[in-house]
């Protein structure tokens, strides 16, 4: 129980609990011996996709562990993060730029909702190969207690987000999920050690991870931001969700800024590649933001309409 029945929130119904009409939510757990918010903050700090996840192993380990413990190559590239506060403070999303060829770039948004809910994008290669696909993950990160915290989802399976059935429905269940060896505890110490995955990162800076001993850098700006936000939500400074209030009063299901995007735009002589995707990323961005404005049912169709504004259409 985490607080009173009487103030038990109402369940949002998100689009992507019903969009695609013919999707699958297929329930898994995960359980973390930490603390519940070490477990967000991970999520929030996407740069340890292009590390962590990027054959970060011994040697010696095979070539299986090797991949079964990375993302595809398209999360190898170092991205071009940027964070922001979202839903007056009561969410924020990063939006992460990559360059995936010379006239393709990809662009990733995650967005979190205090105190623990998220959603990602897609977690297959296809991520950054389709013109543009929303959620593939949904989580609650719940805690035990100050040493315990479960992980209740969703992995969506739908053929929108991943038409090359790369996913394994029947690898989700009880403390299972189907993407990434290294979300759970059952390897050995040892396995943990040579191919580490975010189960081994997450649970070995401590059960209460110390804040006083991080030596925190630009990469790390999202963690800060999250600790910031979640902290004037608990201190009750956050204002209601505009968003929210919106769509009940339409009657509409709930959008969330999480999408993966790719966009024909080749690099610019003229400027740094990196600023490119900055003002890419944001153009995108406000353009998933623009949503909010949309009936659900028309969401989707206006976000693909929006970046062939961007990028002329897409082409292959
Ligand atoms: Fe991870």
């Amino acid at each position: 129980m985490q607080g009173p029945p009487d103030a038990q929130p109402e369940f949002e119904e998100f689009d992507a609990y019903t969009s695609p009409s013919d999707g699958r939510l297929v329930p898994f757990t995960n359980v973390y011996a930490c603390n519940w918010l070490q477990v967000s903050e991970n999520l929030i700090d996407h740069y340890h996709a292009a590390t962590l996840h990027n054959n970060m192993t011994v040697a010696s380990v095979d070539s299986e562990v090797a991949e079964g413990v990375s993302l595809g190559q398209c999360f190898r590239t170092m991205p071009v993060i940027q964070w922001e506060k979202t839903r007056d403070g009561n969410s924020m999303m990063f939006s992460a730029g990559r360059r995936i060829a010379d006239d393709k770039v990809w662009i990733r948004i995650t967005e979190m909702t205090f105190p623990n809910f998220v959603q990602t994008a897609s977690v297959v290669p296809t991520a950054a190969e389709l013109r543009h696909t929303t959620v593939g993950l949904t989580r609650w990160h719940v805690p035990v207690d100050d040493h315990n915290m479960i992980i209740f989802g969703w992995r969506h399976f739908n053929d929108e987000i991943d038409p090359k059935h790369t996913g394994d429905e029947n690898e989700c269940g009880i403390d299972k999920v189907d993407f990434l060896i290294g979300q759970t505890s059952h390897r050995t110490y040892l396995e943990g050690q040579l191919a580490p995955g975010d189960y081994e990162a997450i649970t070995s800076i401590g059960k209460i991870a110390p804040h006083a001993l991080e030596h925190p850098g630009r990469s790390d700006i999202g963690v800060y931001m999250c600790r910031n936000l979640l902290r004037a939500a608990i201190r009750g400074e956050t204002p209601p969700d505009s968003t929210r209030v919106k769509a009940r009063a339409a009657g509409d299901t709930l959008p969330m800024y999480s999408a993966d995007s790719v966009l024909n735009i080749p690099r610019a002589t003229d400027r740094d590649d990196d600023d490119l995707l900055r003002d890419l990323s944001n153009e995108v961005v406000a353009i998933m933001k623009e949503c909010d404005s949309v009936a659900s049912a028309d969401r989707k169709q206006y976000a693909s309409r929006r970046l062939d504004d961007l990028d002329g259409g897409m082409v292959g």
